[in-house]
């Protein structure tokens, strides 16, 4: 499988929407600690772009689950890695690669709020809304695609490709 030759989004245009983004979450986070929980591996290069555009006071961690085809039958998930701050009563903004089906936010969002976490916004990079199998509806989205299997940028084809600084189509779309 080859990457089609062209970029869906470059990196100019990725860093502009990025830095808009940080604005608008510095801006309804104002005067409000926040909790950077960034969903391994896929939203840390977004986080980490993302966090330097926030003027605010932040805590950065991490949280695990099974990427994409890593759910069992009853649709519940697979944790890989669970933050080691606190999250009872805390602002928390779960960034992320992308929202496809939306199980994997679904339950995360879930858990974080059985944390008692005072509130959990979530963050996507991009949404696929016509992949939707469970409402999941993002406080902030970066751009919206249509139904095309997408790398770089954090996302990864079988662990490959999320070094790249744009983000690609294939040639031969999988989905
Ligand atoms: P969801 O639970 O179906 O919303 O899946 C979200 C996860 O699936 C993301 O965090 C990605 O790891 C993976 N995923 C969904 N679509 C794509 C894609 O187009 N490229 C790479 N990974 C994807
Ligand atoms: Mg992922």
């Amino acid at each position: 499988m080859r990457l089609k030759t062209e970029p869906l989004l470059d990196a100019a245009t990725i860093r502009a929407r990025v830095a808009e983004m940080g604005e608008r979450i510095t801006a309804d986070f104002a005067g409000k600690p926040l909790v950077l929980l960034t969903v391994l591996k896929g939203g840390m290069v977004f986080a980490a772009d993302l966090m330097r555009h926030l003027d605010l006071d932040v805590e950065l961690d991490f949280i695990g689950v099974r990427s994409y085809d890593g759910f069992h039958s009853q649709g519940r998930i697979e944790w890989t890695y669970k933050p080691d701050v606190d999250l009872q009563s805390r602002h928390v903004l779960l960034v992320e690669d992308i929202l496809d089906t939306g199980r994997t936010s679904k339950a995360i969002i879930a858990w974080i709020e059985a944390q008692g976490a005072a509130e959990a916004a979530l963050c996507v990079l991009l949404d696929k809304p016509s992949r939707r199998v469970v409402p999941v509806t993002p406080r902030y989205t970066g751009f919206t695609i249509e139904n095309r299997f997408v790398v770089g940028y954090g996302l990864d084809y079988n662990a490959r490709y999320r070094h790249l600084p744009d983000i690609y189509e294939f040639d031969d779309n999988p989905c």
